[in-house]
């Protein structure tokens, strides 16, 4: 997810910009002054409150733009990010937006200041005012709104500025220019974030070929809980010793031990563009571990999907495996796969609609060659994250 947010007095080109940053970056825009000026006209319970208010070149109430801003936004969970126009703008706006942020699990990647004296503004915004119908585009309610800006929208720069994410710029340049200088900025923010893919699947569904082959292909480090504790039985250490009284009695690992060993490959991996994380996180209570971790290290999760293979192609391919010499400990008898099936149904499967609801997990048809599935996997990141390859 690329979250922006666009900053600066009346008529510094914020709408003017947003057009450009849609289009490039399909980022689901909201304008609080657009979405202020749509209740109006539908005359709506907030739009009759906020009309005199704009009308006067005030600011609306915090509690009436948290009521259209979360609505759009949790409206919205799978945009592949959000552009704000005009907001946040006081204190308790940025507090808000925060909130909204970290529910959908996600964060502000940068806060782009357009810098343009006032009297730029005025005359931008009376040029504006002999066609946009606005009826705040007039020099008197201009300079009131001019001085709303300064008084109580400016001092929230300080909050990005503490928080390391705010950019300005001089908006008195040429629309392409400032385009330009805005488009760097992104590119410098994106080459920052890191691509974390989480990859589901039930056993069998070939979600760890296909997690080492992506990991390979898009430079991500492969994250898999299987071969982490493999390695500490094949080292038979305290841990690996625990592990294989577990596994053979067909149970989970517990999470203090999961937990250990991924907190130690995130922390292990330097310069990596992401990671793709498999069969981690496999309960809930891993799918909160994990989304601490990314906190802790700055980031968050980027997409998730799932292998999606029916169940007696699975048992078919588990058992078929378990006659050659790839067979894993823990699916050595028939009766061991179909509780490891189980295992996946019951605690993550809820995991996963978990996510649905927060990312929208996408499905991939994982029946038909390795290849062919892992074109399908492929083709949709590419498409989804065009910085990726
Ligand atoms: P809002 O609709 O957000 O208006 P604003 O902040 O006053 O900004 P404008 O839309 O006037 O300017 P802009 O920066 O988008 O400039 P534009 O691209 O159009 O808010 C309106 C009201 O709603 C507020 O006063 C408040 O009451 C309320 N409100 C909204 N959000 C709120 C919130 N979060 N909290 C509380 N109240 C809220 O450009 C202006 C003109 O300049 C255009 O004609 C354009 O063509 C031209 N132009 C743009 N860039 C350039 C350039 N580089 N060179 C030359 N000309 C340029
Ligand atoms: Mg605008």
């Amino acid at each position: 997810m690329l979250n922006i947010a666009l900053f600066g007095p009346p008529g510094a080109g914020k709408g003017t910009q947003s057009q450009f940053l849609i289009e490039k970056y399909k980022l689901f825009y909201i304008s609080t002054g657009d979405l202020l000026r749509k209740e109006i006209a539908e005359k709506s319970r907030l739009g009759l409150e906020a009309q005199n208010i704009i009308a006067s070149g005030g600011l609306v109430p915090d509690e009436i733009i948290v009521q259209i801003i979360e609505k759009t936004i949790t409206e919205n969970p799978d945009a592949n990010g959000f552009l704000f126009d005009g907001f946040p703008r006081t204190y308790i706006q940025a507090y808000i937006l925060d909130g909204l942020m970290i529910k959908l699990n996600t964060s502000l990647d940068c806060l782009i200041s357009l810098e343009v004296p006032e009297e730029v503004s005025v005359k931008r915004l009376l040029e504006r005012g002999a066609t946009s119908g606005r009826s705040d585009d007039n020099e008197k309610v201009i300079r009131n709104r001019l001085k709303e800006y300064s008084d109580k929208t400016l001092p929230v720069l300080n909050y990005y500025q503490d928080k390391g994410i705010y950019h300005g710029i001089d908006g008195t340049e040429s629309i392409e220019k400032v385009s330009l200088k805005i488009g760097e900025i992104i590119k410098e923010e994106l080459s920052k974030s890191l691509l974390n893919i989480v990859l589901f699947g039930y056993p069998g569904s070939g979600r760890g070929s296909q997690g080492i082959a992506l990991a390979k292909k898009f430079g991500l480090e492969y994250v898999a809980t299987g071969p982490m504790l493999e390695h500490e039985i094949r080292e038979n250490t305290e841990m690996g010793k625990k592990i294989i009284d577990l596994y053979e009695s067909g149970n989970l690992v517990p999470d203090e031990i999961v937990v250990q060993l991924i907190e130690k490959k995130l922390a292990n991996s330097k310069d990596v563009k992401g990671f793709i994380f498999k069969g981690f996180p496999r309960t809930l209570v891993q799918s909160y571990i994990l989304d601490g971790l990314l906190r802790k290290h700055g980031t968050s999760i980027s997409e998730v999907i799932e292998i999606e293979v029916p169940t007696l192609e699975l048992i078919k391919r588990l058992d078929a495996r378990s006659k050659t010499d790839r067979c894993m400990p823990y699916d050595t008898s028939t009766s061991k796969i179909v509780k490891r099936l189980q295992e996946h149904e019951s605690k993550t499967v809820p995991v996963i609609e978990k996510y649905n609801q927060l990312h929208r997990v996408v499905k991939v048809d994982g029946v038909g060659d390795f290849e062919k599935v892992f074109a399908r996997i492929s083709s949709h990141l590419e498409s989804k994250f065009k910085n990726i390859g």
